[in-house]
């Protein structure tokens, strides 16, 4: 199957004081239609660098270089302009920390009608059951009221969960999500995975970058592991629990804890850690 999005040797470099500094060191990397590819690697590796770079959300004191395509056209040539209107169009972004992707001014409901309007020109009626519709998906209690709150009457778990409802209601070809349960407990990650899980079936091609193996494990189709800017192992999960010849990704395999067996329980619906 043709990739939906590709990085071959993706570098990116910054310029400070003391000269040039490399932060991604040439990643290559690919994701098809339906498919999730789990960005493994610890705080620090260049995971975002290399999503920043690639969707031009780097200023100018980065450099980027390589190829990157999306369903086969070329990123790194494009205007800002021009991929300003993929991101929330073919491309969809759900980052770490939901509060700052949210105006604390306006009202839940105005916040997601907007992006509905801008990238999809439907009608106030339209956008308000769009509106119900999603944050029904999304398993969002009170929906109603939930649309007149502001963000700070929410919490964490359900910003994140209505900014995964968003980027997926625009039917995007790829999600690129950016540890995206890392701020939330464990009960609400187990739902938001399963989010991520659900979202492959509708054939998006799914990114979901993560420090946490476990997280990684549940989401992922394959994983590569990042470590100083390079990709350092790759394979399915499998492979990085049991067969990996990387010393930093045996350690990550190593580190792992119960608390992963407990979550693949759960999922299986043999155990619940709702308890
Ligand atoms: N704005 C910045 N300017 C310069 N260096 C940065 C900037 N942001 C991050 N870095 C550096 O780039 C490297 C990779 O960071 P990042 O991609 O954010 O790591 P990760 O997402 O894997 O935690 C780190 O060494 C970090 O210190
Ligand atoms: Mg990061």
């Amino acid at each position: 199957m043709t990739p939906v999005f590709e990085a071959k040797e993706l570098k990116v470099s910054v310029t400070g004081r003391r000269g040039e500094r490399e932060l991604v060191k040439g990643v290559s990397f690919s994701v098809e239609p339906g498919r999730c590819l789990g960005i493994l690697g610890e705080s620090g590796s260049g995971k975002s660098m290399s999503m920043k770079g690639a969707m031009g959300l780097l200023d100018r004191s980065f450099r980027v270089s390589g190829r990157v395509s999306l369903q086969g056209e070329e990123l790194l040539t494009k205007s800002p302009e021009e991929l300003r209107r993929m991101r929330g169009g073919k491309v969809g972004m759900v980052l770490q920390n939901p509060m700052t992707c949210f105006d604390p001014l306006y009202r839940i409901g105005n916040q997601i009608g907007e992006t509905f309007a801008a990238h999809q020109g439907w009608s106030r009626a339209e956008i308000r059951s769009r509106s119900l519709e999603m944050l029904e998906r999304m398993k969002i209690r009170n929906p109603e009221e939930v649309l007149e709150k502001y963000p700070h009457q929410l919490s964490g778990g359900m910003l994140q969960r209505i900014m995964i409802g968003i980027a997926m209601a625009m039917k995007p070809a790829l999600l690129i999500a950016d540890e995206p349960t890392t701020a939330l407990d464990a009960i609400t990650q187990l739902e938001i995975l399963n989010e991520f899980i659900r979202i492959k079936e509708e054939n998006t091609a799914v990114i979901f970058i993560s420090h946490d193996l476990n997280a990684v494990s549940l989401a992922a189709d394959e994983i590569v592991v990042f470590h100083q800017g390079m990709i350092v192992d790759r394979g399915d999960f499998r492979h990085i629990l049991h067969r990996a010849k990387d010393p930093y990704t045996r350690l990550l395999a190593e580190k792992r804890t119960a608390v992963m067996r407990s979550y693949r329980r759960a999922l299986e619906g043999k155990e619940t850690i709702y308890a």
